[in-house]
């Protein structure tokens, strides 16, 4: 089988690594892929992964057989339609339900219209009626632009003129572009975060081994918000009861939702979630694998990923075995100093060979060496019996790999082992 994996992260590494793993597979390609993954992918730069009429007609020229689709902006796009009217197979969702995920306005409608719970909210599409609202609203409140916006259109306001200025910012100055035409201001939720991405193929809905994201630059959760600098899993809060409750109460019912809409879902189903003192509550939902998540899901499942994407595509998830090993799994990033400000690149990356387990998130190859080539760089990640162990040989790993201005955390999964530690 010819497969091509759409991106060009350390999520897309994760993907096509646990791909090349079933038999059948002959040729990857990573469209665009990066540098650190030409070994194990043919990648090919010369398309953007938004770029649909591009890939499609790629994929039809080199008769692909299948296509996963990982990142959020084509398949908002309409990726997977295009491909499935030329014939060709696709994991992710079709446009009409990654609106999930492309609309912050269109999901939290389908929450309060089916009882889904999540943070109290009200949406605008008028500046004036916006800036009225967060005058007066419940403080601390939540500001998101309604579209997609690389994982940052979301201002937390702590303070009365944070909120007016986070309105400003977003709809006024267009901070996201188009994205900030329409936005949500919503309630301040607190309480630990929770990733449950899950396979869904419009009917069944099987959720993967739980995660913990680390969003911020620095330790301690201080510094900026990232793409994200770290994932352990599973996430020791994620317990038996609450994965229960969230199955019922959330996992199914936006499924049904969904369908009841009208656009079924099928793909992977991300659910971020906040376990408040009221109970798990949808922060936000991505209609697509997590980054750097699947980092650390994927080594922990047991069974053949592509035959669980293809029963996804094909309505056939109910048969399908789905195994996970009782193991844990610690990702460490490293990011290019300044990330995620300014940050320059071109700096060789070495000590990879004495590492077991490297994703490359940001890198090119160039005179036979890989050059750094983006803010976040690479993933390094390890399993073990113990999520302690894990950390423990992670950081051994990333203590072999170098590069100019690197920079990593050193507190990956601390908050996780004190949880664990019942602290
Ligand atoms: P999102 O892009 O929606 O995942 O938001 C980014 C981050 O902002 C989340 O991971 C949370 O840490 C935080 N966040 C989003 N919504 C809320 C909320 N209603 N209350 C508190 N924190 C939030
Ligand atoms: N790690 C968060 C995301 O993929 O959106």
């Amino acid at each position: 089988m010819k497969i091509a994996v759409i991106g060009g992260g350390g999520r897309e590494h994760a993907i096509l690594r646990a791909l090349k793993k079933n038999r059948s597979v002959e040729t990857v390609y990573a469209i665009p892929g990066n540098g650190g993954m030409a070994e194990e992918a043919v990648c090919v730069p010369e398309y953007r992964a938004s770029d649909v009429e591009g890939i499609v007609r790629f994929c039809r020229e080199r008769a692909v057989n299948y296509v996963v689709v990982a990142p959020d902006d084509p398949l908002v796009l309409g990726m997977v339609d295009a491909l499935e009217e030329a014939g060709i197979p696709a994991f992710g969702p079709r446009k009409d339900a990654a609106i999930l995920e492309g609309s912050k306005v269109f999901s939290k409608n389908l929450m309060k219209k089916y009882g889904i719970p999540t943070a109290a909210y009200e949406a605008f599409t008028e500046l004036d009626a916006a800036l009225r609202y967060a005058s007066h609203c419940p403080i601390p409140a939540v500001i998101k632009a309604d579209g997609l916006a690389l994982g940052k259109g979301v201002i937390i306001a702590m303070t009365r003129s944070e909120a007016v200025e986070g309105v400003r910012t977003i709809m006024a100055e267009k901070k996201f572009g188009h994205s900030g035409d329409r936005i949500v201001i919503e309630e301040y939720l607190e309480g630990p975060e929770v990733s449950v991405l899950s396979f869904t193929d419009g009917t069944e809905l099987v959720p993967m081994v739980s995660s913990m994201d680390h969003k911020r630059a620095l330790d301690g959760d201080q510094g900026l918000n990232t793409g994200g600098m770290g994932t352990v899993a599973p996430n020791p809060f994620y317990t038996e009861e609450v994965a229960k409750e969230c199955m019922e109460r959330i996992f199914l019912p936006t499924v049904r939702a969904m369908n009841a809409e009208g656009r079924s879902f099928r793909g992977c189903l991300y659910f971020g979630l906040m376990l408040t003192k009221d109970g798990p509550k949808v922060i936000e939902y991505n209609c697509r694998f997590g980054d750097p998540e699947t980092q650390v899901v994927l080594p922990l499942l047991d069974s053949d990923l592509l035959t669980i994407l293809r029963a996804c595509t094909e309505g056939r998830l109910a048969g399908t075995e789905i195994r996970w090993k009782s193991e844990s799994a610690c990702c460490i990033v490293a990011a290019s100093g300044g990330y995620p400000q300014a940050y320059r690149s071109g700096y060789e990356i070495s000590g990879l060979s004495g590492c077991e387990n490297v994703y490359i998130a940001g890198a090119e190859r160039k005179d036979g060496k890989l050059l750094t080539s983006g803010g976040r760089v690479l993933g390094v990640v390890r399993t073990a019996e113990t999520l302690e162990r894990a950390i423990k040989l992670a950081y051994e790993d990333m203590e072999r790999i170098h590069f100019t201005d690197m920079h990593y955390r050193r507190d990956i999964g601390q908050r996780a082992l004190r949880a664990g530690r019942g602290e």
